[in-house]
């Protein structure tokens, strides 16, 4: 068995949770309260290898200078940075997540490559959509992350296609133990 920890970002009320949950159970819960930190496991078989994620859902009120968030960075193998295509301002701070993913596990030339992947989440939204599927690529090029658009009220595919391709790359670049 191969084990990946996740870490996912996002500022508060992206869908964190909604897409965790829809990766392990499946199912879309619309009513959460907001997030207390948790940690979900899941086994699941990819191209199959049977792989173990545990998937850190942190607390969307989580500032990005909390030394308290660097510490869950550090725990990381890979990493989301979720936005919702109807919130601009969830959009404008993915920068701020990446540069503290940066600055926690090293970004030289020499330092292992660190897997993240940008997603615009609620897709399904399209009538209030505040941010172009263009704008989203363009963002996650520039800091060279990978991109996915998703529904984790409408898709389970889709979910689990974000995390299928996050342990993909993750093998790719060696970033598990
Ligand atoms: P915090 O825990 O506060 O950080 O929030 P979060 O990022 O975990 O968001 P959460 O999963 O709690 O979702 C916030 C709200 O958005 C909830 O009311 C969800 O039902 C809703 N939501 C989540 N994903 C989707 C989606 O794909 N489409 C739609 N329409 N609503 C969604």
């Amino acid at each position: 068995t191969q084990g990946i920890r996740v870490v996912v970002l996002g500022q508060g009320g992206v869908g964190k949770t909604a897409m965790t949950v829809r990766f392990v159970t499946r199912r879309f819960i619309c009513d959460y309260d907001p997030t207390l930190e948790a940690i979900y496991k899941h086994n699941t078989y990819i191209d199959g290898e049977q792989v173990h994620f545990e998937i850190l859902d942190t607390a969307g009120q989580e500032d990005p200078q909390s030394p308290n968030l660097e510490e869950k960075i550090r725990w990381g193998d890979a990493f989301i940075i979720a936005y919702c295509i109807n919130d601009q301002c969830s959009f404008d701070e993915i920068m701020r997540f990446k540069f503290l993913i940066n600055h926690t596990k090293g970004s030289s030339a020499h330092a292992p490559e660190v897997p993240v992947m940008v997603v615009g989440n609620k897709r399904d939204l399209e009538l209030d959509r505040m941010v172009k599927t263009s704008e989203g690529e363009k963002i996650a090029t520039a800091l060279g992350c990978m991109f996915i658009e998703v529904s984790a009220k409408e898709s389970h595919e889709e979910v689990r296609t974000m995390f299928e391709k996050l342990y993909k790359k993750c093998k790719a670049c060696q970033a598990l133990k």
